[in-house]
């Protein structure tokens, strides 16, 4: 059994598992495959966030299983989030399965192979360890994803992720910078630091901001973003940092989920719209053209209209340059699984695409605002279409494409923004 091939599902943090996986892999001799049918092993990882994320992998394990029919050595794992939150009930509904590994045991996935111990096996005990020395593999040769932190403590009464991710844990700082220029050794420019709530990070010692100090300072890294904010540890000092550190880049990703105080404070979120609101004047005071963005959810129980028109309203206040947005999911488990899910699906399906609407005009309004400036960008490869349109990302994580030659793969160029549409910057070369 050498080639395998993984397939990632959900969030940042399960990219970046994946990449310790492969590393792992490559490191006890096994190779990649280009696709599913070319692996030995099949590798899903996989995410529970919402009940769609698990039906799309119970999906493709039904067509792993009609491949596994036509080809009966191929192993099929799963792992992650979903893993973690099911066990023993993803044998259930899909026996062909070899072998079920939770969020903090997948990278032990080379030793059961070893051991020849495949076979319906499930193994999701808590307790991660790091496998020291390995550079994880990424598909992007200049920007990487570090994880700094596992787990979460906040208990949103929607959120799963306390449960299948465990306690926060943070890695000690000495050890992230040396993972740094490991990283800078291996070509890396960009890095974005990784939690769920990233700047919840203490290592005993240091918080958050003494991180991204320590990361500016002592490597060599040319740029640094992190993900994902909690409002609640957005400190003076941690915005500080962001004003005065010249690697770190202009873009924040603060999940508001709601502008509705009621419902906030239903899904534990232990802010108000109020402080939410001054946390983003305080942060574009200090940070000129800092671009931010969200995440929001419709339809959370007992979501009136008017609360939902809160929600529109915030938008409409704050003006984010983009957002993730969502349909309420109840997660067993979950605090709010308690709660009646009584907003019926085409009510949310409504509020939702309304709410898309309008952040696409604004993400248009605001990308409209990029016109005639400047920006620093990487440039990470050639757009999907054309070989000599360059694509890199500016400072505010906005996807520019402009005209270039491939040389400047992997530079930081200055390009002028000339034209937008709500996803997309064009621009021309400067230097
Ligand atoms: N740790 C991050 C992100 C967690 S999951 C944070 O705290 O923001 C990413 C996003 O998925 C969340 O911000 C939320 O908007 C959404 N989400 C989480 N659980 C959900 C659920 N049960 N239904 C719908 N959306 C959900
Ligand atoms: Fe989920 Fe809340 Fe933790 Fe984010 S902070 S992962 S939304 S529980
Ligand atoms: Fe999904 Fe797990 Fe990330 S549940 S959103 S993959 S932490």
């Amino acid at each position: 059994m050498k080639s395998y091939k993984i397939v990632t599902f959900g969030c940042q943090m399960n990219l970046a598992d994946s990449g310790s996986l492969a590393a792992v892999l490559n490191a006890r001799g096994f190779h990649p495959a280009e696709t599913e049918v070319d692996a030995d092993i099949v590798i899903l990882n996989t995410c529970s966030v919402r009940e769609k994320a698990e039906d799309r992998v119970f999906g493709r394990l039904g067509e792993l299983y009609g491949m596994k029919k036509m080809q009966p050595g191929k192993k099929i794992a799963v792992v992650g989030c979903m893993s973690q939150r099911l066990g023993e009930r993803i044998l259930q509904r899909a026996p062909y399965v070899d072998i079920v590994l939770g969020t903090d045991r997948m990278l032990e996935l080379p030793q059961y192979v070893d051991d020849g111990a495949f076979g319906a096996q499930v193994h999701t005990e808590f307790g991660y360890e790091e496998i020291d020395g390995l550079v994880p593999v990424r598909d992007n040769k200049f920007a990487a994803f570090l994880t700094i932190m596992r787990g979460c403590n906040q208990y949103c009464t929607y959120c799963i992720v306390p449960y299948v991710r465990s306690e926060e844990r943070s890695y000690p700082l000495e050890k992230i910078t040396f993972q740094v220029n490991q990283m800078v050794q291996d070509g890396v420019k960009e890095i974005t630091l990784l939690g769920q709530n990233v700047n919840s990070y203490n290592d005993g010692r240091h918080d958050f901001a003494d991180l991204l100090r320590a990361v500016a300072r002592n490597t060599d890294i040319k740029r640094i973003r992190f993900m994902t904010s909690h409002p609640k540890d957005l400190s003076d000092r941690l915005i500080d940092v962001m004003a005065t550190e010249p690697k770190m880049m202009a873009h924040l990703h603060l999940p508001m989920q709601s502008g509705s105080n009621r419902i906030l404070r239903r899904m534990g979120r232990i802010y108000t719209y109020e402080h939410f609101l001054n946390l983003i004047h305080k942060m574009r005071a200090a940070v000129a053209d800092i671009a931010i963005s969200t995440d929001l959810i419709v339809g959370f129980c007992s979501e009136t209209e008017e609360e939902f028109q809160m929600t529109l309203r915030a938008v409409e206040e704050i003006r984010f340059d983009s957002a993730f947005m969502f349909r309420y999911s109840p997660r067993q488990g979950t605090a709010a699984y308690r709660l009646p899910d009584d907003i019926p699906d085409n009510e949310k399906i409504r509020r939702l695409s309304r709410l898309i609407n309008l952040q696409k005009r604004i993400s248009f309004e605001k990308n409209q605002e990029e016109l005639g400036k400047s920006r620093s960008v990487l440039v990470d490869g050639c757009s999907r279409r054309s070989q000599s349109v360059l694509k890199g990302k500016t400072g505010g994580n906005k996807t520019v494409l402009f005209t270039g030659p491939e040389s400047l793969i992997g530079a930081i160029k200055t390009v002028r923004i000339t034209s937008a549409d709500a996803w997309t910057l064009h621009g021309e070369l400067e230097n």
